[in-house]
């Protein structure tokens, strides 16, 4: 299962999943985009169902999990890619703004695993939750973002032991600035882009932005059983990201 797989790096961790066979369920807000990752998983020869949704509407969740459950079995493995940011410092971020970005990042995350670990239990699972090296390193002027991604980082270790006795591993992944929608969009927020994006790029010692399907490398092997003794980590796909 995988939120946020209509676009970016949700969508290149649903067809990397598909090109491994797996059979795919994919929620998103976005149903054009939701649809077209389907489509392409379908070419791939993988199952893939796909779901309009918003990540932030718990009885949502329960109804598709279950669905998907009737329909497959089970739910193996929850990714959860669906997030949103509005740029801004704290003075500069409106309350409604805030509530927003923590509506779909954290609530969402939580709602999600709340939704599947109960159906995971007695048969083991695996929990990936994409949240960004920006919790650690800090960034700039993305407050209500960065705070939530922290947060995530911090709900990924408890729950983590929380049913590492009940066989359900829990891990995130930092990714760093990786070329997606939503990069463009923050960039895009300032007049001149481009000392941003230079700045940014200087952080990543490697030269250069990730690649969606790189994170999706990450999210594969936390996702199967090569990671069979890997819970509740952090894994850093940043090129390298030095703070600040
Ligand atoms: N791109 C980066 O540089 C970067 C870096 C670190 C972390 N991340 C994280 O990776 C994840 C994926 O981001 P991306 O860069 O691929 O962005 P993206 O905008 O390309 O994709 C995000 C997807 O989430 C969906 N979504 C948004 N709100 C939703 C909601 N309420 N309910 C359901 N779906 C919703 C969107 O429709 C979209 O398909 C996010 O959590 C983001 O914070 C991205």
């Amino acid at each position: 299962m995988v939120t946020g797989g209509g676009s970016g790096i949700g969508r290149s961790i649903a067809t990397r999943f598909g090109e491994e066979g797996a059979t795919v369920a994919i929620v998103d807000v976005d149903a054009n985009g939701a649809a077209e990752t389907a489509e392409m998983i379908e070419q791939q020869g993988a199952n893939c169902r796909w779901f309009q949704s918003d990540v932030s509407d718990n009885s949502a969740a329960n109804e598709i999990a279950e669905k998907v459950i009737e329909e497959f079995g089970s739910v193996d493995v929850l990714v959860t890619a669906a997030g949103i940011s509005v740029g801004k410092t704290v003075p500069d971020t409106q309350p409604e703004e805030w509530d927003q970005v923590f509506s779909v990042n954290v609530k969402g995350t939580y709602l999600w695993m709340r939704a599947v670990i109960p159906r995971m239990t007695n048969r083991g699972g695996s929990i990936v939750a994409i949240a960004s090296q920006l919790a650690v390193s800090g960034g700039i002027s993305n407050a209500a973002y960065i705070a939530s991604k922290g947060a995530i980082v911090s709900l990924c270790r408890t729950t983590a032991n929380d049913h590492a006795a009940e066989g359900v591993r829990v891990n995130c992944i930092l990714p760093g600035a990786t070329e997606t929608p939503l990069l463009e969009r923050s960039f895009a927020r300032f007049e001149d882009p481009t000392p941003y994006v230079e700045r940014s790029l200087s952080r990543h010692p490697l030269g250069r932005f990730g690649r969606p399907e790189e994170v999706a490398e990450a999210a594969l092997f936390l996702a199967s059983d090569n990671s069979s003794f890997t819970t509740g980590s952090e894994l850093r796909v940043d090129g390298g990201w030095i703070g600040g």
